[in-house]
């Protein structure tokens, strides 16, 4: 029996970590052991918590409880408090997901203690630095011994960087293993979406196809009045054009900045008839919204591939996105902050986008794949 510690932190994570326990559960429980390690990053139930128990997700062993502060405080005492349960626990290897400073904390904890780094969500790149995560993510991709990409573009960013993608020897941090294995959040997405129906339309008072949804919690987004400003009045504006509803589940940072520091916006948001705030859905309900939807507008990473999963439009509220694909083939639209490219974005949506899907996410077993790779390797197979 092989050992591997888990770590979650932010919500995305939380939710990734569903579809490899599930793998691990159903196919290797006797071959590998799983604790999860939860950094505390998020901690409020709606963002943490309830996750755990709604998407069948095994309670973390350990908790660090480090909440919100400035990068380097946040990352800080996370390494200090992973490398301890590191020398304590002493597992045959470390598992993170994604992009967030829980994850460089868990992979730099691990490699300086010579215990192999398995990243999952591997190789994606916005090749802006200033975002937190794309720091992140190179340092945690270069201190991995297995690297589990979700896509091609994944991939070739590595072969970019001078990874030998297709290097099968022994594995370690100098010779790392680097797979392209499909996209967990589909496979969680394909699994919870019959569990779905319509928990979320009659909760909020939607109808199918008469709303559209939208999610904004990039620091380049909240923490600049113009860019926030901008983007929620213009949807607003197509809220009330279209004769729709806007639908806002509210992230706790966008809150935070809406509340404390733009006042006449967030009354006009809590206001308008044709708007409704919501506190963070859950998972299932993020599910039927977004299937139910007309459209999807997101700054978040994992919303704008839930909306290419179940075939929706989306328009993203970056310059770029790391999932360049969706982008590529007109399936999704990059409006960043600017009104007239939003605007623009209805008339794309209604004359212009590419309405087939390529399946380029995987068939929805990358979960299986990823735990049995992480078997062999652990084997020495
Ligand atoms: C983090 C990740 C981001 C990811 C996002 C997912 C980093 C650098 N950022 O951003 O990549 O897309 O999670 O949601 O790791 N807060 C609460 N309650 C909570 C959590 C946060 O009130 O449970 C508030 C605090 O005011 C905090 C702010 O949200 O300061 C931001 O939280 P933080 O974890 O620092 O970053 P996110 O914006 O959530
Ligand atoms: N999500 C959720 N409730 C919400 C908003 C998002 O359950 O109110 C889910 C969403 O369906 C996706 C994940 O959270 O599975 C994306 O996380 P987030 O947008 O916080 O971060 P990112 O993907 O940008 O890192």
């Amino acid at each position: 029996m092989k050992k591997i510690i888990t770590i979650v932190g932010a919500r995305p994570q939380i939710i990734k970590a569903a579809a490899i326990s599930r793998a691990i559960r159903n196919s290797f429980s006797s071959d590998l052991e799983e604790v999860i390690l939860h950094t505390g990053q998020h901690y409020d139930e709606k963002m943490s918590g309830d996750f755990f128990s709604e998407l069948e997700i095994p309670k973390p062993l350990y908790n660090l409880q480090v909440r919100s502060s400035l990068q380097g405080g946040q990352t800080g005492k996370m390494l200090e408090g992973i490398e301890e349960i590191l020398l304590k626990e002493k597992p045959d290897a470390l598992l993170v997901y994604g992009d967030t400073n829980s994850t460089i904390a868990g992979a730099l904890a691990a490699v300086k203690l010579h215990v192999p780094v398995i990243h999952i969500e591997a190789g994606l790149r916005s090749y802006k630095k200033f975002m937190p995560e794309e720091i992140n993510r190179i340092v945690t991709d270069h201190s991995s011994t297995l690297l589990f990409s979700p896509t091609q573009a994944g991939i070739d960013n590595l072969s970019n960087e001078g990874f030998d993608v297709n290097y099968r020897g022994e594995f370690s941090a100098d010779k790392p293993g680097v797979f392209h294995c499909g996209d967990i959040m589909l496979d969680n997405s394909l699994y919870f979406s019959s569990k779905t129906d319509g928990v979320a339309l009659e909760k909020f008072d939607l109808e199918k196809n008469k709303y559209f949804l939208v999610t904004i919690h990039r620091p380049q987004n909240t923490d600049n009045t113009e860019r926030l400003a901008s983007i929620l009045n213009t949807l607003m504006s197509i809220a009330d054009e279209e004769d729709c509803m806007m639908v806002l589940p509210l992230h706790p940072r966008t809150n935070k900045v809406l509340t404390e520091h733009y006042p006449e916006l967030w009354s006009d948001l809590l206001e308008s008839p044709s708007v409704r705030v919501i506190p963070p859905a859950s998972y299932l309900e993020m599910m039927d919204m977004e299937r139910n939807a007309w459209f999807i507008a997101t700054d978040s990473g994992g919303v704008q591939k839930e909306a290419y999963f179940f075939n929706k439009p989306s328009l993203i509220l970056r310059s770029e996105t790391e999932w360049v694909e969706i982008c590529n083939d007109n399936n999704a639209l990059l409006v960043d902050a600017d009104p007239d490219k939003i605007y623009n974005g209805v008339n794309w949506m209604k004359n212009e986008m590419n309405t087939t899907f390529a399946p380029y996410f995987g068939d929805g077993k990358a979960g299986e794949f990823i735990v049995g790779k992480i078997i062999e390797f652990l084997k020495g197979v």
